[in-house]
């Protein structure tokens, strides 16, 4: 029996150390170390053996168990390390290749124009000012010189809001409430603040109740207005030029168009020259495709009426100003000098157009 714990003992450390991966150091150990294994089956002849046999044995068994045991520990370990070696293999990370480069966004064509806009203006020492987009018929109509009924109020599709809600604070007839179908709104407002002189831009949203190709119900104004001793209309001139320059090109020429608004007198429609055919009214001998005989309309303006001052608590007999109102979208588009045939395309979110610009 001693002759054959010794024989076991050197086939098992054989066999352990010649395995590769887990499930044949599994098998190994079941077939030295188990139940039904070499070792316990030399083990079963113990009860035969004489007590001084069985001592010397039983020691030399455990002796041998003990060294088939540690060649398994030692087995183990060296596929696990193996083994892991592998995978930290697999898994290498080079620190050294371009990352990923997370895809960058930019802010909507409109957004770009109010920040631009501002930017100008504010050169000239307008500040922008929040007006409300939902307001009293007084302050988008009534204060602008068009009392109730006045059919100058059709050209403003107005949307009115039924009920105001009890937080509106209604001090005197001030009417319905409307979303704005304009920035003006903010004159009044912007005077009856108390302050002079005033240069003032209110960038806003609009709602008209139109929706065509070439008209959204929302869209975007930006309304200036400079209230002060002795403002001509060269000043306004003045304002629209520094303005137009740097945001359509130092080349652009301007043009002041005579119109009719009840809250400016005189009133003007301010064109600028083509961005497309730079106010020639043609492109290689065929007819510019954007704009009519070489000028483009920005929108309107005009010198402050009286009647408006005076609903703003300013003496019209000391001070005097200009106002105007442009749309947003519109000047934006004019600057790309793209011409898209429907307007409706920059509010549906179509990221192949919007990465245009
Ligand atoms: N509010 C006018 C419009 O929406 C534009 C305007 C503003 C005209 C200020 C004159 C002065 O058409």
């Amino acid at each position: 029996m001693l002759d054959q714990l010794k024989q076991l003992e050197t086939e098992a450390l054989s066999a352990f150390a010649a395995t590769q991966n887990m499930q044949d150091l599994e098998a190994a150990r079941v077939a030295y170390l188990g139940r039904k294994g070499r070792m316990s089956d030399i083990m079963s002849q113990l009860p035969s053996l004489s007590n001084e046999e069985k001592r010397a044995a039983g020691q030399m068994a455990n002796e041998v168990k003990a060294a088939i045991e540690g060649a398994f520990i030692a087995a183990q370990a060296r596929i696990e390390s193996a083994n892991s070696a592998a995978n930290s293999e697999r898994a290498w990370i080079d620190m050294t290749l371009p990352g990923k480069q997370p895809s960058v966004g930019h802010v909507h064509l409109t957004t770009q124009a109010i920040e631009d806009i501002m930017t100008i203006f504010s050169k000239l020492g307008f500040n922008r000012q929040r007006h409300p987009e939902a307001d009293w018929d007084y302050f988008a109509f009534e204060s602008l010189n068009m009392p109730k009924d006045h059919p100058a109020r059709d050209e403003w599709e107005t949307f009115f809001i039924a009920d105001p809600g009890k937080d509106a604070v209604q001090t005197g007839d001030m009417g319905k409430v409307v979303l704005t179908p304009h920035t003006s709104n903010a004159q009044v407002r912007e005077m009856q603040k108390g302050k002079l002189p005033i240069r003032m831009i209110n960038i806003g949203k609009c709602y008209r109740r139109q929706a065509t190709a070439r008209h959204l119900p929302m869209f975007h104004q930006f309304e200036g207005l400079m209230i002060d001793e002795n403002v001509s209309i060269t000043d306004l001139r003045g304002v629209f030029d520094f303005f137009v320059k740097r945001f359509f090109g130092e080349n652009t020429k301007t043009r002041l168009r005579p119109f009719h608004f009840r809250f400016t007198e005189p009133s003007f429609e301010l064109d600028i020259s083509c961005t497309v055919c730079s106010g020639e009214g043609f492109v290689n001998g065929a007819k510019c495709k954007l704009c009519k005989g070489g000028w483009l309309e920005l929108g309107g303006a005009g010198m402050v009426h009286p009647n408006v001052l005076k609903a703003g608590g300013i003496d019209p007999k000391k001070y005097n100003g200009f106002a105007f109102g442009w749309g947003v979208e519109r000047t934006a588009m004019m600057r790309s000098g793209v011409n898209i045939d429907d307007i409706r395309i920059m509010y549906r979110n179509d990221l192949r157009f919007l990465k245009q610009f």
